[in-house]
């Protein structure tokens, strides 16, 4: 039996990923932020007969006291684990502030999966072939990331903050084995592309109703993505990192996966969490 934490796992892509897994008798730890959902999963679960082998972690993924809590209740839970999923999102129309002073999609879609990443390492390296899978945007919409200005408190879009998470995490995979060089975990960037989740439910109610309109003609179910994301887990490819948008390999080059930015990426987040443990 595997055990895999799933970020976002209550919801979309991530709650089917759980399902599949749970289905084959595989080991599930969903993380989120609302007992709703969590409740929904657990009940799913037990729909499955696999009522034991499911564990929600309730925690809020936006703040840096919630990614540590949901690190350490996950190596409550568990003394090995096979893969990290991480799939925790939410859109943001209009910019909001998290608890430790960042930009909450920054915090959410970034720092969460710089913090588990980092966190869940040893539990990851204690499994035969552990893998983080990151949930993101490569080879996907354009974007940058704002240097100057990385909270977006001067111009502030919902699709800026969103695109500018996805360019963070191309730099977080890219930079995975020059952080842990030598590491078995295997550390894979997939885009699943257009997919029907919950994801288009925080937007005003015409771009909401327009999204699952466009979503029910193109996009693809939950169920899909989360088929490959499963094989993925079951067969990542053997370089220490990897870029997927659907099942076409996204080379790990240009400015996307720059070393010299992720470095500097890296260097900003442990400013970040300097200052966070200092306010703590
Ligand atoms: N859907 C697409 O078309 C698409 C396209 C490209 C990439 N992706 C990526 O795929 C991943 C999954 O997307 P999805 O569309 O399946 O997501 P989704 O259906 O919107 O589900 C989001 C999940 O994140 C959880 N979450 C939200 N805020 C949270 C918080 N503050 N703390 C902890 N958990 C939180 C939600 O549970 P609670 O609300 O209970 O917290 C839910 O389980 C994301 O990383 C997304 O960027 C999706």
């Amino acid at each position: 039996m595997r055990t895999y934490a799933i970020t976002g796992g209550t919801d979309g892509i991530g709650r089917a990923l759980g399902r599949l897994l749970l289905a084959r008798g595989d080991r599930v730890i969903a993380v989120g932020s609302g007992a709703a959902k969590g409740a929904a999963f657990l009940a799913d679960a037990a729909d499955l007969g696999a009522a034991q082998r499911a564990h929600f972690l309730r925690a809020d993924l936006s703040t840096v006291a919630g990614m540590r809590r949901a690190a350490e209740g996950v190596a409550q839970a568990t003394d090995s684990l096979d893969a990290a999923v991480f799939g925790a999102q939410r859109f943001q129309t209009a910019r909001a502030q998290t608890a430790d002073g960042l930009e909450f999609t920054f915090a959410l879609a970034y720092l969460s999966r710089a913090v588990l990443g980092e966190g869940l390492l040893p539990l990851l390296e204690r499994a035969e072939r552990p893998v983080i899978a990151n949930l993101a945007g490569p080879g996907g919409l354009p974007g940058t990331i704002a240097w100057d200005d990385l909270q977006l408190r001067r111009r502030y879009s919902g699709r800026r903050a969103a695109m500018q998470g996805s360019r963070c995490n191309d730099l977080l995979g890219a930079d995975f084995p020059a952080r842990h060089p030598g590491a078995r975990t295997r550390y894979v960037l997939y885009n699943p592309g257009f997919v029907r989740t919950a994801m288009a439910d925080p937007l005003p109610p015409p771009a909401r109703a327009a999204t699952k309109a466009l979503a029910l003609v193109l996009a693809q179910p939950a169920a899909a993505a989360a088929a490959r994301v499963r094989e993925l887990l079951d067969d990542p490819p053997p370089e220490p990192a990897a870029a997927f948008f659907r099942r076409r390999r996204v080379p790990m080059t240009g400015p996307d996966f720059d070393p010299a930015a992720a470095a500097r990426l890296r260097a900003v987040t442990a400013g970040i969490l300097a200052g966070a443990a200092r306010r703590a």
